[in-house]
């Protein structure tokens, strides 16, 4: 199934791709019709909360500590398969997580990637912010069961048993991802300040506690959604080597990596 859609990226760039999305059965990954949007404060609470979602980096300067919004990859708007989509979360949480060794609330786990993948400070439990942006989920989320995650929660299979080359790597990322995201993984930036192609490492990446860090999780995401309108096109064996190699370049660092995993179940690519 082809999903055609438009977005606005970070700059005032209007976007038509079209993303290859994989057969989906189940709790199926799909996203409320505009039209069942609430009118009234619920209604613009959800609004707003897309809005700091997509443009977080902009709206949101004294929580994001890098180049990146939520949606650098959680792609658009968090409603795509296989790109950790937010569709169907508000029903799983609280989830126990063993990288906390307990069980979280959504609300943690969206500071979790304010910390980590924005490289930046947690939000206020109590903000408007916070309950802006758990709306938005809440109403992606309408229809599917509480307990029950969407088919195409996360980022998708990825062969667990190779071996990564980060040699290899560096040539499929010159081929295949340098013309978006920069020789040296900077990215490309615009005139508003931010990013039309997100940066991959360097001062405005994600740091090295996020889960985008390690090679497994990164290689997932870059298997069935990158080059961006081209997932599914690397083998496993090009997304794991792109995936080692730009994950270890240079990045910011994440202070408290000691702390997780507590329980010493620390899987094989977290980083150290
Ligand atoms: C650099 C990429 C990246 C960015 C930017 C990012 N995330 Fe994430 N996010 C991830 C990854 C990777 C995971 C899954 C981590 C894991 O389970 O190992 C995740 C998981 C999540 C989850 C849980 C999803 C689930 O199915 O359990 C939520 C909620 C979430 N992110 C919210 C956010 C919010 C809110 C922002 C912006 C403040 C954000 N993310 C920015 C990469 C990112
Ligand atoms: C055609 C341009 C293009 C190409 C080529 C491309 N990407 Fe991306 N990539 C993007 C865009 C745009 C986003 C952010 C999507 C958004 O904001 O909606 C992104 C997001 C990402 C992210 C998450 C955000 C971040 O900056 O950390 C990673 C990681 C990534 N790409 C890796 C790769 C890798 C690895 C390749 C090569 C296999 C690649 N990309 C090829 C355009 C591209």
């Amino acid at each position: 199934m082809n999903k055609r859609f438009s977005r606005l990226a970070a700059g005032s760039i209007a976007w038509s791709i079209t993303l290859g999305v994989a057969a989906q059965t189940a709790a199926p990954m799909t996203a409320p019709a505009e039209s069942t949007m609430p009118s009234g404060p619920k209604g613009d609470a959800i609004r707003e909360g897309r809005l700091l979602l997509t443009e977080t980096h902009q709206r949101l300067p004294k929580h994001v500590g890098n180049g990146l919004n939520c949606t650098s990859c959680h792609l658009a708007g968090g409603t795509t398969a296989n790109a950790s989509p937010w569709i169907g979360i508000w029903g799983v949480f609280p989830e126990y997580r063993s990288r906390s060794g307990k069980v979280i609330s959504l609300t943690q786990r969206v500071n979790d990637c304010f910390e980590r993948s924005m490289n930046g400070k947690p939000l206020a439990y109590d903000s408007a912010e916070m309950n802006n942006i758990l709306a938005y989920m809440q109403w992606l989320s309408t229809g599917v069961p509480t307990g029950t995650s969407a088919k195409g929660r996360g980022f998708g299979p990825l062969d667990q048993h190779l071996t990564a080359d980060a040699g290899h790597g560096k040539d499929v990322y010159a081929a295949k991802c340098a013309s978006c995201h920069g020789a040296a993984g900077a990215g490309t930036a615009n005139q508003a300040g931010g990013y039309t192609f997100p940066p991959v490492w360097g001062k405005d990446s994600f740091n090295d506690g996020a889960g985008m860090a390690r090679t497994f999780t990164a290689a997932a995401f870059v298997k069935h959604n990158m080059p961006l309108g081209q997932g599914g096109s690397l083998s496993d064996q090009e997304a794991l080597d792109v995936a080692e190699f730009f994950t270890h370049q240079p990045r910011p660092v994440y202070r408290f990596k000691a702390k997780d995993w507590p329980k010493g179940d620390k899987p094989k690519d977290a980083r150290s």
